[in-house]
């Protein structure tokens, strides 16, 4: 199964990189198969230092602006168990890997990855249909070289009404910020 979370990753020099990546969950978080695309940072990250850290979260204002880079201020993090990384401080379940092995054959890498440490900050909140549909949008957002800025507009209407009837503020102007950079991409 697919998971979406939070990967955070260093550079060789040590700067932390705060990236929403969706790696297919094995067993009970035993490994992960991670898929970030080349290039982007997480890929070149986890490509050097061969260890990084997924966290499972439950608020999506973070997934929003790290996905289309609008992370002005980095998250408060503290110092990962077991691997040179980081863990968010605001996550629900955190799980530290090292990466196995590198297919870097296809633009989409798939790195096999091990799990080396977990913890538990807070539960889940629990299913939100407003959160789910600005998850969706977020992706949406990071696909708009693969698909037409129409077709992610027209996506995006289906999914508002839930952020409307069903999301707080966070949902709302997460949802905003989405759209106004949809709306800002020249149509290709
Ligand atoms: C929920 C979610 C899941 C994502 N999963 C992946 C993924 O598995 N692989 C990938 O390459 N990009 C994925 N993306 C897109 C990346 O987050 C996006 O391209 C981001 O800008 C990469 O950042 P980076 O260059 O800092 O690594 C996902 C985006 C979202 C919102």
């Amino acid at each position: 199964m697919i998971v979406e979370g939070i990967v955070t990753s260093l550079d060789a020099a040590g700067h932390l990189n705060v990236a929403p990546m969706g790696p297919i969950v094995v067993g009970d978080f035993a490994s992960l198969l991670l898929r970030p695309f080349q290039p982007s940072t997480t890929f070149n990250n986890l490509a050097a230092t061969r260890c990084g850290v997924f966290h499972v979260v439950d608020q999506v204002e973070i997934i929003a602006q790290a996905a289309i880079g609008r992370l002005s201020v980095l998250p408060a993090v503290e110092r990962a168990v077991k691997i040179d990384g980081f863990v968010l401080n605001n996550c629900c379940r955190w799980f530290e890997f090292t990466v196995d092995s590198v297919d870097e054959s296809d633009a989409r890498s798939r790195m096999l990855s091990t799990v080396v440490h977990r913890g538990e900050r807070r539960p889940f909140l629990g299913f939100n249909r407003a959160r789910h549909a600005v998850l969706e949008a977020a992706i949406l957002a990071t696909r708009l070289h693969l698909l037409s800025r129409q077709h992610v507009l027209d996506m995006m209407s289906f999914l508002e009404p839930a952020v409307e009837k069903t999301g707080g503020h966070a949902e709302k102007s997460a949802f905003a910020m989405l759209k106004e950079f949809v709306l800002r991409h020249e149509p290709v």
